[in-house]
């Protein structure tokens, strides 16, 4: 088993390579112990014990359903509701007051499609949705959907699952708590209420693919492309702005880096982009 402490520097670059393929990441030099521990668990999950063993069998496909937990294995899925509450605020006010005023004056249909690129477990998706619960008195009538979509299948489980722990509520005010959730028996966890959950779906999809459906009036990407490189983030931030209807937004994490690698598109702030 000493060949499992660590990767070696070479098999290293090999994970590295392979990620960077299948994901858009790039694993940075330093993660080496990071990296090493999480594709362990991998080789503890399938009895493996070398790490060269396991890299065969992953390239290969031989193992049905491994590429997907490898890739559940070796992403960051840290999220929570309400992160970065300006984006929210914007949504909820100057965004949907010009989808309104637009709606109003016969220039728009009275409908609205938000994807949640890269939505983790969730509470991107339901931050949104609960924003636009919360403006229901003027978007009677409207067609709202918001499209929630990850390459990790255990985060879109928890998703799908609408229940969470209070970690990831902890930016959500008493009050949002008591109208949007309801605590499970155990009392140690939340579920969305089914009212503002069907709003949301959510599907599994790979960013360094073209998003497949209608386009979006809004596409919020944060916190993701940090980990994308100067060859990925374009290749993703392209599909991302294809899939944006003209006039539609698109909302990024500030410390993403995506403005030097994006086009099409004209900056409103340091979050906000519009498609001519
Ligand atoms: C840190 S979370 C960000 C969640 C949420 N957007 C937020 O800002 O809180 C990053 C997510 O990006 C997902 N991800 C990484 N590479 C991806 C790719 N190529 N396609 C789709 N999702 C990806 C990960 O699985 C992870 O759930």
């Amino acid at each position: 088993m000493s060949g499992l402490i660590s990767l070696t520097p070479q098999q290293f670059t090999m994970f590295q390579k392979f990620i960077y393929r299948q994901t858009g990441i790039w694993t940075q030099d330093g993660k080496i112990a990071l990296l090493s521990n999480r594709i362990r668990r991998r080789l503890r999950e399938r009895s493996l014990q070398s790490f060269d063993d396991y890299y065969g069998l992953l390239a290969a496909g031989s193992i049905p359903g491994e590429l997907e937990a490898f890739i559940d294995a070796i992403t960051t899925n840290e999220t929570h509701f309400f992160r970065m509450p300006a984006h929210f605020d914007w949504f909820a006010g100057p965004f949907l007051d010009e989808l309104v005023a637009g709606a109003s004056a016969g220039s728009r249909e009275r409908s609205l499609r938000v994807w949640s690129a890269a939505c983790s477990s969730g509470e991107e998706p339901y931050s949104l949705a609960i924003s636009l619960a919360e403006q229901a008195s003027r978007l009677g009538g409207w067609s709202l959907e918001v499209v929630g979509t990850d390459i990790c299948e255990s985060a879109l489980a928890t998703g799908r699952s609408a229940t969470y722990r209070k970690r990831s509520l902890e930016s959500v005010s008493a009050e949002r708590l008591a109208k949007h959730f309801i605590a499970t028996p155990g009392g140690d966890s939340w579920t969305v209420r089914p009212e503002v959950a069907r709003l949301c779906q959510f599907h599994r999809h790979n960013l360094l693919d073209p998003m497949p459906g209608p386009k979006f009036d809004c596409i919020f990407i944060r916190n993701v492309l940090i980990y994308f490189d100067s060859g990925s983030k374009p290749v993703a931030l392209k599909h991302l702005v294809d899939s944006l209807h003209g006039g539609g937004y698109l909302v990024v994490g500030t410390t993403d880096g995506a403005h030097d690698h994006l086009e099409g598109v004209e900056r409103r702030s340091t979050f906000l982009y519009r498609k001519p």
